[in-house]
């Protein structure tokens, strides 16, 4: 039964999780060393691999994505890595590093700026460096870094890693995971797979399994090669989120069926939609001009409107929606700067449900 009190989930992740797909995770417990599970990850992989545009293994974790955040440091960076800055999740990987012991250094571009390949050039010339980090969808800014024209450079470097961080952007937008030449690469359940939070994905190309073999320090709940051994039996190291893995199994299923193509256009018209209502409220886009995410939007406050006021009234109409990211509006503020707040448009939201959302808001914001 549906909970009465229950505001629909706008913020950028978690997602609102469909009545279907939560059904889907309720199934009986099986132990995680049974044909049944066995059968549940064979299940899962082709589909995985499918959306993740790649040959490689595309394993999945109990954790949230920023455990892959930090199995990609451990097991992949020696030499030392370039962080690529332009928000608060691509410095907190930087921040991982760090507090990992990994030599790291940082490209830093201002809020709303996305990341460009002759600032990753530069640094990778010196040779200092083994790994490159990028976010693919900065979602403090709604900023989302053009992964071609980065990739360009980076797999100029035949040493150097490409790490990239996809936790609000896969699936709702087509990340080509092969193509781009990237090692690897990891998203979380509870952003555009329109999962409960708790699940993690990551593809790992074969020369970051080779380089993972040797590193030494790679710790051990996020071994790639241990989560690698197991999942070539279709099995995982430790005890998974089964409940959740059958939600992520129904749900792939559900990608499927709408067809991967249909699902990125489908998004692409949602921020269309999106784009459309902020010009006709007289809002502004955050993000610089082309570097605008598929998946959610941030939106400059240009008319001063309250904005926990507009959180608390859009509760009452029955939405949950956020008020821009805390410590950037902050910055933003002390700068004088007009705030952010964000619509997110992803996994399984329709026009419908979108037009529901920016109706709301546009009621609530008169009223302001
Ligand atoms: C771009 C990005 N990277 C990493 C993370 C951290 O992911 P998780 O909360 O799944 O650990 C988030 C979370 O919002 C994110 O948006």
């Amino acid at each position: 039964m549906e909970d009465e009190k229950h505001k629909l989930l706008y913020v950028p992740g978690p997602i609102e999780v469909k009545l279907d797909t939560r059904v889907a995770c309720a199934k009986p417990m099986v132990g995680h060393r049974t044909k049944a599970f066995r059968e549940l990850y064979a299940s899962i992989k082709p589909n995985l691999k499918k959306v993740f545009y790649t040959q490689n293994a595309v394993m999945v974790s109990t954790s949230s994505g920023s455990g892959y955040m930090e199995a990609a440091i451990r097991n992949l960076v020696g030499k030392k890595v370039l962080n690529c800055v332009n928000g608060a999740f691509s410095k907190k990987w930087y921040d991982i590093a760090v507090s990992c012991g990994r030599p790291a250094e940082k490209i830093e571009v201002p809020s709303g700026k996305a990341i460009k390949p002759a600032m990753i050039e530069e640094k990778l010339k010196t040779g200092n460096f083994d790994a490159v980090c990028v976010t693919h969808n900065e979602t403090s800014t709604g900023v989302m870094n053009n992964l071609q024209e980065l990739a360009e450079v980076v797999n100029k470097y035949e040493d150097v890693m490409f790490l990239v961080d996809a936790v609000s952007s896969l699936s709702g937008a087509k990340v080509e995971t092969d193509k781009l030449g990237i090692d690897m690469c990891f998203t979380s359940s509870q952003k555009a797979f329109a999962l409960p939070p708790g699940l993690a994905f990551a593809s790992v190309s074969e020369r970051a399994f080779k380089k993972a073999d040797k590193m030494p320090g790679r710790g051990y709940y996020f071994d790639l090669i241990e989560l690698k051994k197991n999942y070539d039996k279709d099995e995982t190291p430790y005890t998974p989120a089964v409940s959740l893995m059958y939600g992520l199994d129904f749900e792939l299923k559900k990608m499927m069926a709408e067809g991967l193509d249909a699902r990125f256009e489908r998004h692409k018209k949602l921020q269309k939609t999106t784009h459309a209502w902020v010009k006709k409220m007289g809002f502004e886009l955050f993000p610089e001009p082309g570097y605008e995410s598929i998946t959610m939007t941030c939106i400059v406050d240009t008319k001063g409107k309250d904005l926990k006021k507009m959180q608390e009234q859009m509760g009452a109409k029955g939405f949950s929606i956020d008020k821009g990211y805390g410590k950037m509006n902050e910055k933003l503020a002390a700068e004088g700067k007009k705030l952010t707040f964000r619509i997110p448009h992803m996994g399984n939201t329709s026009e419908k449900d979108l037009d529901d959302l920016l109706k709301a808001f546009e009621e609530v914001i008169k009223t302001l």
